[in-house]
């Protein structure tokens, strides 16, 4: 288990002047399907930061209680630019149709335990440290996208990669174990899949670009070609299943340190 602080980031950056519908590069494709994980992440991240939240009366780990601080401030900063960035594709005709829908998954929530709520949070959370470092190391070629987008999901997957074993270990403290959280790991990926095709296809429609056939030749390389997201995703995914399975074994540290020094005038520490 790994413990260092984590530092609350304040980031330099104006969305209000806006960015071009197709920031990613001119890929159409690219640019929605982040659009749409954007659109979920007010609401999620509010979920995530709440689930942590609860449990920090039963930590016991001084240590693991101030890392849950530093996550709940992370989160919390990343939800705030996240609905600026959703102002923005609002603006370009862009709606958000999931959200009464996630909104009353995130009500039923109230009906299971605090350590299936864990489990949800640790589980989306590896697949935002997934999508952090294939985001950083440059897999998905977002240095083709355009600055202010960039600077935005750049900054957003080092906090990822960094805080990405916090919701797996405040689970694993409260004494959660290995097959409700991979029960709940099969449950995500499932719901996350189809939430994000959903979301897509709309922001597709909207965009005018659903019926094209170079958006579905992005998203055929984008998924399966030679530097497709499947490659490095099912080995990742499968890995999540093991019962030694932990955040820090999986993902590269270095790419958020390195983020943190090439950016440094970007943004101003909060707290440590
Ligand atoms: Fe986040
Ligand atoms: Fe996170």
């Amino acid at each position: 288990m790994r413990l260092s602080t984590l530092i609350v980031r304040k980031l330099s950056i104006d969305l209000k002047q806006g960015f071009a519908r197709h920031w990613f590069g001119g890929d159409a494709f690219r640019s929605q399907l982040f659009n749409a994980t954007s659109m979920t992440f007010p609401q999620g991240e509010q979920f995530f930061i709440d689930s942590v939240r609860d449990a920090l009366p039963l930590i016991e780990s001084p240590e693991l209680c101030e890392q849950v601080r530093g996550f709940i401030g992370q989160e919390a900063t990343h939800r705030h630019l996240h609905a600026q960035y959703n102002a923005e594709l609002e603006r370009q005709g862009l709606h958000y149709v999931l959200q009464r829908w996630i909104a009353w998954r995130i009500r039923q929530s109230s009906k299971v335990s605090l350590a299936s709520r864990l489990a949800v949070t640790a589980a989306f959370e590896h697949y935002t440290a997934l999508f952090a470092q294939v985001t950083l190391n440059g897999r998905l070629g977002l240095e083709r996208a355009d600055a202010l987008p960039r600077l935005l999901w750049s900054w957003h997957s080092a906090e990822e990669l960094e805080h990405r074993a916090v919701a797996f270990d405040v689970y694993r403290a409260i004494g959660g174990g290995a097959l409700r959280r991979v029960a709940w790991f099969a449950y995500v990926s499932l719901l996350f899949t189809i939430d994000l095709t959903v979301q897509t296809t709309h922001n597709l429609y909207r965009d005018g670009q659903l019926l094209r056939w170079r958006t579905w030749a992005g998203a055929l390389s984008y998924y399966v070609g030679r530097r497709g997201l499947a490659w490095v995703l099912v080995p990742h995914v499968l890995a999540y299943f093991s019962p030694r399975f932990h955040p820090l074994r999986h993902g590269d540290d270095g790419l958020a340190t390195a983020w943190f020094t090439q950016y440094r005038d970007r943004y101003s520490e909060l707290k440590a």
